[in-house]
């Protein structure tokens, strides 16, 4: 029988936390706060950074017909792309509200998004660190490979 295994580095920062994340979880919070969500009413914000230091923004966009709409992991890393096709991302922020204010606990990308997350990482060659803020506390994963093992990855349609 062959073993998967897959380990999860989790650092779980109380705040203060350094100028970087910081700033990237005030962006990525005001961000969420733009959200289009009038049907769940959860609103996600991220917040990507870049290896040439642009910060780039976006939030859950829903839809009427519900499945039509897009999660804020995705919204983010699809513009940043469509931006900056070659520039590596170094850094994932991601933050949540609703009508109560800031989410107690971080809230984790859906399967989908760690999918599209792991195809960047695995283009540019260098692990993406996944920022999870709740109010008092943020959780850092080294890798967005570490949320995922077995996952599908480009060279996967390769397999001859
Ligand atoms: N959502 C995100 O944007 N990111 C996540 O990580 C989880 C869920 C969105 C999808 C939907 O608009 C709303 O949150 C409720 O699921």
């Amino acid at each position: 029988m062959k073993q998967v295994t897959t380990t999860v580095n989790i650092s779980a920062e109380s705040q203060p936390i350094d100028a970087l994340h910081q700033t990237l979880r005030d962006k990525a919070l005001e961000a969420a706060r733009r959200a289009y969500a009038p049907y769940s009413k959860f609103r996600v914000g991220a917040a990507v950074r870049l290896a040439n230091g642009e910060i780039i923004t976006g939030n859950n966009q829903e839809n009427s017909a519900y499945p039509s709409g897009l999660c804020a992991e995705r919204v983010t890393l699809f513009y940043a792309n469509s931006r900056f096709p070659d520039v590596a991302v170094t850094h994932l922020m991601i933050c949540a509200e609703t009508d109560e204010g800031v989410l107690k606990n971080p809230i984790t990308p859906c399967g989908a998004c760690r999918q599209v997350i792991i195809e960047k990482e695995n283009v540019q060659r260098q692990p993406i660190e996944i920022c999870l803020a709740g109010r008092d506390e943020m959780f850092i994963i080294s890798s967005a490979a570490q949320l995922m093992p077995l996952a599908f990855v480009p060279e996967s349609l390769d397999n001859k």
